[in-house]
């Protein structure tokens, strides 16, 4: 099984969307893919037509030996950890226990015959959720908004990648920078995609264009791939000289590209 991280300290970046986005197109195309949401927030869920449900606190509870894990089926090829607002008590309670960075690690190796990827939404916050989440990490995918401290937020990202590394066995890898948001209109959006490659170069990935259907597709419950595959989000862009950029179906074709 390879594990890949969602994630950036800061939020509405589009990590939910781009996990629900990657692992839905991997089990359509065969791969059986598990989706883990540690935000408490719980959009994971409902983006795909479910309820939150308390999948973190328990995996907190399996960890103390206390239960088994709740593993939700949400498509075919496609099951989900949920999340709810009990994910903040559970926070809690995992704080203090030992060996705590390993929770998904430990939880990912207990179900790697059942899955061939597991995909990590990540909240926006440095949490032992976060750590965890890095620790269990093969590939990390860090979506950011083109604004103009996208690069700072990258760079935290990176920051706390550089000390799990130092501190634990745990070797995830910078999978990509995932340009969201990407307005090709607007001088703001290039100006700060060149500032990206400048200092990200070759691991910044094809921007995925800003699409009020990526918006939409959730109050139905609804992926991408279902509520509007042919939108831009998913095609790209043409940009000046008639070559097609970006969309997310670029980026799972990369992603494929480590599987
Ligand atoms: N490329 C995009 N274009 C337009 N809206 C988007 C795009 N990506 C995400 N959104 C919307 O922006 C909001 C924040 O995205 P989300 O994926 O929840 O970010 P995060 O998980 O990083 O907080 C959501 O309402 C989502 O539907
Ligand atoms: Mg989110």
């Amino acid at each position: 099984m390879i594990t890949i991280a969602i994630a950036n300290q800061k939020g509405g970046t589009g990590k939910t969307t781009t996990a629900v986005t990657l692992a839905h197109r991997l089990a359509m195309d065969g791969y059986r893919v598990l989706l883990v949401d540690t935000d408490v927030q719980g959009h994971v869920a409902t983006a795909l037509g479910l309820d939150k449900a308390p999948g973190i606190y328990r995996l907190v509870q399996w960890y103390q030996n206390l239960g088994d894990l709740l593993v939700i089926p949400a498509r075919e090829n496609l099951d989900i950890i949920p999340s709810d607002k009990t994910t903040e008590p559970a926070k809690r309670i995992l704080a203090s226990m030992d060996f705590r960075e390993r929770i998904l690690a430990d939880a990912l190796e207990e179900l790697a015959e059942e899955y061939d990827v597991a995909v990590i939404d990540c909240a926006p916050s440095v949490d032992v959720l976060h750590v965890a989440a890095l620790v269990a990490a093969d590939w990390l995918v860090v979506p950011t908004k083109l604004d103009y401290l996208a690069v700072d937020g990258v760079n935290e990202v990176l920051a706390s990648l550089a000390e799990i590394k130092r501190r634990s066995s745990a070797t995830p890898d910078l999978l990509g920078v995932l340009p969201t948001f990407f307005d090709r209109q607007t001088n703001e959006t290039l100006v700060q995609l060149k500032t990206l490659v400048n200092a990200f170069g070759r691991h910044v990935l094809p921007p995925i264009p800003v699409d009020t259907r990526l918006r939409e597709a959730p109050a139905y419950g609804q992926t991408i791939w279902e509520y509007a595959p042919r939108s831009r989000s998913v095609v790209g862009v043409v940009n000046g000289n008639g070559t097609v950029v970006g969309g997310y179906a670029q980026f799972v074709a990369r992603v494929k590209e480590r599987l």
